[in-house]
């Protein structure tokens, strides 16, 4: 079930976004695969990426999508790793952070610098189970119902304002790993259409 609210204003231009990811990149891949096929009004200006040998490198290359690999161990601390980000994203033109699978905590500076446009994707109803192995974190405690969160980044981990969430049921015979697959399979729904949403309801705030 895909909880997100549905009305989009008519005149929303084609924002320049930038997805931040660490890993795999199965939901940068639905999200550029939405942008391909236009369900999704966005320009991907950028993928920014921390970990050298992540997949979703390739992905990116796959989409011609221009890929900015800042290693976070090239910096002495968090502020100088995002300042070079900002710097990086800013050439890009970006206006808006699409983190998925961002593993990093980003620093009030970063979070400033593009305050009310970036988002991030969580695989748990928040506010369950913040921070790391979130759906281990469910499974343990035999919740019967999970999910996955899209959300404002603010400072503190994983408390921003919600944009939309989609339910899972725990079923009588998943094991963890048929859970995590089953909320990453939601994510993947979620995702572009929250990010539709919070860019249309940004627009709509500047309009008023
Ligand atoms: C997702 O489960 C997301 O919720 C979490 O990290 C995972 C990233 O998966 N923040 P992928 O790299 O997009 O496949």
């Amino acid at each position: 079930m895909l909880i997100v609210p549905q009305h989009t204003p008519k005149h929303v231009a084609r924002p320049k976004v930038a997805v931040f990811a660490s890993g795999s990149g199965s939901n940068f891949d639905s999200i550029a695969k939405h942008v391909q096929q236009g369900q999704l009004n966005i320009e991907l200006a950028c993928l920014v990426c921390n970990k050298p040998d992540a997949f979703v490198l390739q992905r990116a290359e796959a989409f011609d999508v221009p890929t900015v690999l800042l290693n976070h161990q090239d910096y002495p601390n968090r502020e100088a790793h995002d300042r070079a980000i900002i710097e990086a994203i800013k050439a890009f033109g970006v206006e808006w952070i699409i983190m998925a699978g961002w593993m990093r905590i980003v620093s009030p500076l970063l979070i400033e610098a593009f305050e009310g446009r970036v988002l991030n994707i969580h695989p748990s109803l928040l506010p369950s189970f913040k921070g790391l192995r979130a759906v281990e974190q469910a499974w343990q405690a035999g919740v019967k119902i999970t999910g996955c969160t899209v959300h404002f980044v603010v400072p503190e981990m994983d408390a921003g304002p919600i944009v939309g969430q989609a339910a899972v049921p725990v079923l009588e015979d998943d094991t963890l790993e048929t859970l995590q697959h089953r909320i990453h399979s939601q994510e993947h729904l979620l995702y572009p259409r929250a990010i539709a949403q919070a860019i249309a309801s940004f627009g709509a705030r500047r309009e008023t």
